[in-house]
């Protein structure tokens, strides 16, 4: 798949088919995830990938952004601990989030080479998916990724152009 189309063509999916993920795909498209860039390389990140549809269904609970019934949902979470010791204060506060989101990325745009929808989720209760899906103390869960077959083709909503990109100098 040409890369620019699948960075145009991937869409946020909130409306999924009842079909589960072959477990296979899942593991390449975590695979994709690592292949990010991380600050300092740290690769502090760490994955749960949740199948089992109980488990969905509370996360559902915790999640108001959370939306649809998706064959899974990967938890993309940051190892604070670990960030701390590998980048200090920058390393936990900074990088941690920026390595998440790209990981995050990847997995996105791997899942829409697979032909699977996916939705990038911030709205949930950090505490309550930490215990639903007993993160270690320092494990943090920064974003959540519903993943699964879609049932709907959304419009791509419009990109700004309008001030966005200044060249040399902001207001270039
Ligand atoms: C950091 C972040 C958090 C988001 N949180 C949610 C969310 O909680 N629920 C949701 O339905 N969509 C969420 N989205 C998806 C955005 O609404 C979506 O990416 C945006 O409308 C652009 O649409 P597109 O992804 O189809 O290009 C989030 C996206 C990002 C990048």
């Amino acid at each position: 798949m040409d890369l620019y189309a699948a960075i145009r063509g991937r869409r946020s999916v909130r409306r999924f088919a009842s079909a589960s993920i072959e477990p296979a795909v899942l593991e390449r498209i975590i695979d994709a995830a690592t292949w990010a860039p991380s600050g300092g390389n740290a690769q502090t990140w760490r994955f749960v990938i949740v199948t089992e549809q109980a488990r969905i269904a509370k996360l559902k609970t915790v999640s108001p952004g959370l939306i649809g019934e998706p064959g899974a949902v990967v938890a993309v979470c940051q190892d604070l601990a670990a960030a701390r010791a590998k980048g200090s204060a920058l390393g936990e506060v900074l990088l941690a989030p920026c390595d998440a989101a790209m990981a995050a990325q990847n997995l996105l745009l791997a899942a829409y080479a697979e032909g699977l929808g996916t939705c990038t989720v911030a709205s949930f209760t950090h505490r309550a998916v930490a215990r639903l899906l007993k993160l270690p103390e320092t494990v943090e869960p920064i974003l959540l990724v519903s993943v699964g077959v879609p049932d709907e083709t959304p419009k791509a909503p419009a990109r700004k152009t309008e001030g966005i990109v200044h060249w040399e100098v902001y207001g270039g």
